[in-house]
């Protein structure tokens, strides 16, 4: 089951709480920027003029008509405050150097934007890290625990605003949505989250 959750990441899905989300922080006329955005598969949620796709160039693209810009988030060719929500889709934990990514993601959000991180769990990301050695992409993954995630947002002028790791597991189920919320506020229940979730999202405010 759980090889068959990390097969079926990257397929073109969109989550339903990655739109959920993202609909959530987004209203016409805010100017956005997606880091890493792959096939951009959350483009439509947007009004054309308010997006922008972008990704590092790299053999692993499926889809170069989907990217607008090519760019190492360490080096982001716009100018300061130029965006109301930079947001990125399991991208973070692939970065090299996150936290100067995130000084980049910074300084392009205005004051008040928001930075939307939506990125696997720590369980998740060991078992990815854990195949890197027999991998024949050469894409090094990160393992973040929500300690090391809220100092790179700090470290960067970021308040954290939102931090859920219990998303993907809510299904469409008021009970077991409320079991879910449960545990999340209690040390034993956020272990196990970490241990079975697939996904953690943190939400900064660019201070
Ligand atoms: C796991 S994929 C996720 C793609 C997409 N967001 C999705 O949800 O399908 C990670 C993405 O991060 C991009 N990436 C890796 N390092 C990057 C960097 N330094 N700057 C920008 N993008 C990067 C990769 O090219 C890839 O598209």
């Amino acid at each position: 089951m759980r090889v068959g959750i990390i097969k079926y990441m990257g397929k073109g899905i969109k989550y339903k709480h990655v739109i959920d989300i993202l609909e959530n922080y987004y209203s016409k006329g805010l100017k956005v920027l997606e880091i890493g955005a792959g096939s951009a598969r959350y483009r439509n949620i947007f009004d054309e003029n308010d997006y922008i796709a972008s990704d590092i160039f790299s053999p692993y693209i499926e889809d170069h008509d989907e990217i607008d810009a090519y760019f190492d988030s360490e080096n982001i060719p716009f100018e300061d405050s130029t965006f109301d929500i930079v947001f990125c889709v399991g991208v973070l934990f692939v970065l090299n150097n996150a936290n100067k990514s995130l000084s980049e993601v910074s300084r392009v959000l205005k004051s008040g934007g928001k930075f939307i991180c939506i990125d696997y769990s720590k369980h998740i990301q060991r078992k990815l890290q854990k195949k890197d050695k027999s991998s024949s992409y050469n894409i090094k993954h990160y393992v973040y625990n929500d300690k090391d995630l809220i100092s790179i947002f700090n470290n960067n002028n970021f308040k954290i605003v939102f931090l859920d790791i219990s998303r993907y597991l809510v299904i469409n189920s008021r009970w077991k949505g409320m079991l879910l919320n449960l545990l999340k506020y209690n040390g034993v229940g956020r272990r196990i989250l970490n241990k079975f979730g697939v996904w953690r999202v943190a939400v900064g405010e660019k201070r």
